[in-house]
């Protein structure tokens, strides 16, 4: 458990750098399944998922090289995917490419018990919709047929990412070829094509919704860098603003940041950018808009939360409709705590002007919990969080870096339970015992 103390209430200033992003990172990582080589990844963000990745992985059999916080190399030659580790893969959702990577490299996967951020259902029928198109048998564990995967055609029936990314890795070690309509267009799905490609992959369509995949007898080995991470970016901004504050952001481009500078600007946020930074002063007018979510190119869904609780310092009423998820607004209930009036309309939320105070809240999922720091950020006196674990999963050194922007954070010591280790130790710690490579530090991440 992770308790933190935010006074807010004074403005933020200052720059911080923005770490890789956790969306990104996840499906590379899981990708080295289908590669025989090694894969060695820079910039990856040092957070509870990735911890949690690189520990699945090891506990399959992979060997994790951790060479700093954030360079790591992992090489899946000798990974087992009979042995997945599911105390482990039920802590998220990113599990779920262990079934595309496996089915692809292995023509098997054995089913990931696989969690995640409570957003209502969360089902995987896109999922196995593509893996079905491929000729893999199964509603759970999947196998291909006595013939082996053969290329096919899908069109899915929705936007997925998690379905696109499985779907490019069942296939792209699929004999034939795959046709994929109606893919997730985000950005770290275009990145995911250019690492396969670096590995021997043949995937054409990049950043459409549309790819042709050649499948490959056998990948190889590269290297890659994490983009960064618009949504931590965009966290930090959004905090500028509601502190009523001066906040930039480095290394991250402003193209990656256009969906939501677009609508600061409209709420009379003065947006400047370079080539490789975006810095955000809220206006003396600071006006309420409505916002839609939908998937790149649109508004990022996980930029919802910590927007709307911006949003509740602006004058005048906002909204924020998610297309997304069928149920994403569960942490209003805690930024009600501190006052924040909402009413809802079916997936449009209506956030009313009122004034917030300090409040003990807990957070309800990865996001949730950075748009409560937000709120305390820019609220007189001392919020008290709980469930801040749920933060730390996604944002690298949270606090370290609100600090660095001037915040007054304090992190509450969390009686350590008295089981020091549950569980048996895993392979990693065996092999870090035994003088082998310097194992993942051990996952500690939550779905
Ligand atoms: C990824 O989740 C991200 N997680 C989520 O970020 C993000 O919100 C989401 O994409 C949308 O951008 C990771 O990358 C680890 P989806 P994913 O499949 O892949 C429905 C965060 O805070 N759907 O694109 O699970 C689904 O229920 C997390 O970093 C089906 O109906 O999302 C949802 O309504 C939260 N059937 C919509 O599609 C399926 O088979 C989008 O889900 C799959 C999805």
């Amino acid at each position: 458990m992770s308790e933190y103390v935010i006074r807010g209430g004074f403005p933020l200033a200052g720059e911080i750098d923005v770490s890789g992003a956790k969306n990104g990172a996840l499906p590379l990582l899981f990708a080295s399944v289908v590669a025989d080589g090694a894969c060695t990844y820079y910039h990856v963000p040092d957070i509870g998922d990735v911890r949690l990745a690189l520990r699945i992985l090891s506990e399959m059999g992979a060997r994790v090289t951790r060479h700093d916080a954030h360079t790591v190399t992992v090489n899946a030659r000798y990974l087992s995917p009979e042995a997945i580790p599911r105390h482990l893969t039920a802590g998220m959702r990113a599990s779920s490419y262990l079934l595309g990577a496996c089915l692809g490299r292995f023509g098997y996967a054995a089913e990931p018990l696989t969690g995640g951020c409570d957003f209502g259902n969360r089902p995987l029928n896109c999922h196995y919709g593509v893996f079905h198109a491929l000729g893999a048998v199964g509603e759970g564990e999947l196998h291909a047929p006595p013939g082996g995967l053969r290329g096919g055609t899908y069109d899915f029936p929705q936007v997925s990412v998690g379905a696109t990314v499985n779907g490019i890795f069942a296939a792209c070690r699929t004999h034939g070829v795959t046709h994929l309509h109606h893919c997730a267009t985000e950005s770290h799905v275009g990145d995911l094509i250019r690492f396969l490609n670096l590995l021997g992959a043949d995937i054409r369509g990049g950043g459409t919704p549309d790819l042709v995949i050649r499948g490959r007898s056998d990948l190889g080995h590269t290297s890659f860098v994490v983009s960064p991470d618009e949504i931590e970016a965009g966290t930090y901004l959004l905090a500028g603003v509601a502190s009523g504050g001066d906040v930039t952001v480095t290394g991250i481009r402003p193209c990656d940041l256009s969906a939501l500078t677009n609508v600061l600007v409209r709420t009379g946020c003065l947006v400047d950018s370079a080539p490789d930074r975006v810095r955000v002063r809220r206006g003396e007018n600071f006006r309420g808009v409505a916002v839609e979510t939908a998937p790149a190119p649109g508004f990022p869904t996980d930029l919802h939360p910590p927007t709307v609780a911006a949003l509740c310092f602006a004058a005048g009423k906002s909204q924020m409709t998610e297309r997304v998820w069928q149920e994403r607004f569960r942490y209003t209930s805690e930024l009600a705590k501190m006052g924040a009036v909402f009413s809802r309309e079916g997936q449009t939320l209506t956030v009313h002007p009122a004034p917030l105070h300090a409040a003990s809240v807990t957070a309800t999922d990865l996001r949730g919990g950075a748009a409560l720091a937000v709120a305390a950020l820019g609220t007189a006196g001392k919020t008290h969080m709980t469930g801040c674990e749920l933060i730390e999963r996604g944002y690298e050194d949270f606090t370290g870096k609100l600090r660095r922007l001037g915040a007054d954070v304090s992190v509450l010591p969390v009686m350590s339970s008295c089981a020091s280790g549950a569980g048996e130790e895993s392979s990693e710690e065996r092999q870090e015992k035994d003088g082998g490579d310097a194992g993942a530090p051990h996952g500690d991440g939550e779905g």
